[in-house]
């Protein structure tokens, strides 16, 4: 039998077409699967938060958003495939090296900004399926840097990343504890290492770093407050696992609280996206993390002198405001919030305008959260709609601002603050600055040194 050469290979290639095809096909179904996949966690872990450009409604990714931290402005990076911008030139070790270890391709130390300390335990499956949305789902961005990242001395020496790393930087994956449910276990991860809620809600000791043992008890964060949410009474005992879901889908929850400043751009960006089963595995994770107490704001009799029944200036009226010596907070209050919020606080029956005397911002601890919110307004999309509160910041000056914020807490929680124009303008600012930044001009003074013997004598410390 003559073999037909010719015919065979064409048939061949015939036969390996129509294999391949349908093969081909499945592999790029499961590329896909995987590019989506690593698009939800990178949701998930909000990196869109920081990564972004200066402007609204910018570049995604592109970077160049300035990360305020007590030791100046941080500059998130382009994080688009673009090759000459971006992380185009990444390996997927590289890339988890940056993610899970904050070390950049070029071995420059990332500052904690970005939060490796969280992003530690992301797992390798992961951190391939992130790697391919990044390098494939993302657009390349050819943005050059907009800004750079500019800290006082001795921050502005990345190597001293290098001693902070040995002491803070967790160094083994997240593991499985013994007994725990899988709920339980998606839980924590989503909460601890994705969903790094404890760099907003963990109180920082001296050197910045999370105290562990206070872990998600409460924090300032630049000029808010990221309240105690354990199941303390000082903390959200109050609140049901299906509350806790309700408030990260829609950023709301009626008579207790809403979510403004940076909360809200999470609930925005991140966790309105998230999946009912992901989110319940978060709140089920959250209800039995260990409950700390921490104080909270004494309770005392109304001390204003002024009764808002005896104000007698009409609902809204925005005109009291221009004048800059009204400070009374009553009158204040009625003029900017009675319209939306009710005269005695109540809000609307729906809460589509939320009472203000069932919530967390007005009677936590301090009032923090509350001065922001008068100063920045709130602009938020959750799963259930947009909302939106006028800012004030610009029309009220700082006395004005801290009277009514007196007034509020006072005629509405029943708490005397006594907060005054200067406290306004330090949370303006971004609150109280740290031990470590509050003494750096003492440590100037050949300090800087000690501080840097000090890192280095904690380093040999935690190696022996
Ligand atoms: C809270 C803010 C924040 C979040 C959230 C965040 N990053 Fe970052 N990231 C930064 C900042 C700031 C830098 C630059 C730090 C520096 O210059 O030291 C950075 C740097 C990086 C770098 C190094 C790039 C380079 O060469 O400069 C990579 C890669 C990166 N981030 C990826 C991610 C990914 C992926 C996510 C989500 C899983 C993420 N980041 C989430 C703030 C953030
Ligand atoms: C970028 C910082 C940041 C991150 C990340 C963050 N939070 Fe928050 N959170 C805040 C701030 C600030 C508030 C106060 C918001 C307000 O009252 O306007 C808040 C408020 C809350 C509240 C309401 C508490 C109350 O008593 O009013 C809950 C619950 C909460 N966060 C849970 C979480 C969980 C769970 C995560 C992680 C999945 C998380 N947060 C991540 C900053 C953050
Ligand atoms: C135009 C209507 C409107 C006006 C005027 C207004 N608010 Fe609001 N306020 C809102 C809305 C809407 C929300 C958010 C509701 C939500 O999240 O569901 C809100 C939320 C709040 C919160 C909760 C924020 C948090 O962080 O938990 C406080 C406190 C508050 N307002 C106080 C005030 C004060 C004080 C004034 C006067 C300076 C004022 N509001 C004026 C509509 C208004």
């Amino acid at each position: 039998m003559k073999i037909d050469c010719k015919r065979l290979t064409v048939v061949t290639v015939l036969i390996g077409l129509f294999v391949s095809f349908p093969l081909l096909a499945v592999e790029s179904e499961a590329n896909n699967a995987l590019i989506e996949r690593g698009k939800y966690i990178a949701i998930a872990a909000d990196c869109a938060a920081c990564h972004r450009q200066a402007v609204e409604n910018g570049v995604p990714f592109a970077g160049g958003y300035a990360i305020a931290s007590p030791m100046g402005n941080i500059i998130a990076s382009n994080i688009t495939p673009s090759r000459q911008f971006g992380i185009g030139n990444y390996t997927e070790i590289q890339f988890a090296d940056a993610v899970r270890r904050g070390v950049a391709q070029d071995g420059r130390n990332l500052y904690p900004a970005m939060p490796y300390t969280a992003y530690y335990g992301i797992s390798d499956q992961d951190i391939h399926a992130l790697y391919a949305y990044f390098m494939q789902g993302v657009k390349p961005a050819d943005i050059a840097p907009t800004a750079v990242t500019d800290l006082g001395f001795p921050f502005n020496i990345r190597q001293v990343m290098l001693g902070w790393n040995l002491l803070y930087r967790k160094e083994k994956q997240l593991e499985k504890q013994a007994g725990i449910s899988e709920q339980l276990y998606r839980g924590q991860y989503l909460v601890e290492v994705l969903g790094h809620c404890s760099t907003c809600h963990t109180p920082r000791n001296m050197m910045m770093a999370e105290k562990s043992s206070l872990y998600l008890s409460g924090s300032p964060l630049g000029g808010w407050y990221a309240p105690n949410i354990t199941s303390d009474s000082s903390g959200i005992a109050g609140w049901s696992q299906r509350d806790l879901v309700t408030y990260l889908q829609t950023g709301h929850l009626a008579n207790k609280a809403q979510a403004a400043g940076p909360m809200a751009e999470a609930v925005e960006k991140s966790f309105r996206f998230m999946t009912d089963e992901d989110l319940n595995a978060m709140a089920a994770w959250i209800k039995q993390v260990p409950a700390v107490s921490t104080p909270v704001a004494t309770k005392s009799p109304r001390s204003l002198a002024t009764d808002i029944n005896n104000v007698i200036i009409g609902q809204g009226n925005q005109a009291s405001l221009v004048d800059i010596s009204q400070t009374d907070g009553a009158t204040l209050y009625e003029s900017a919030c009675a319209s939306c919020h009710g005269r005695q606080g109540q809000g609307t029956a729906d809460n589509f305008y939320p009472s203000l005397t069932h919530n967390s911002a007005v009677s936590g601890p301090g009032p923090q959260n509350l001065v922001m919110t008068i100063v920045m307004g709130i602009q938020r999309k959750g799963s259930d709609g947009e909302v939106s509160m006028p800012a004030f910041g610009q029309q009220m000056n700082n006395e004005q601002i801290a009277s009514l914020s007196n007034y509020v807490r006072n005629q509405f929680a029943n708490i005397d603050d006594r907060l005054t124009a200067e406290n306004v303008q330090m949370l303006r600012n971004g609150g109280e600055l740290p031990f470590i930044v509050l003494y750096l001009n003492w440590l100037m003074g050949g300090g800087a040194v000690i501080v840097l013997l000090i890192l280095f004598g904690l380093m040999r410390l935690r190696k022996r």
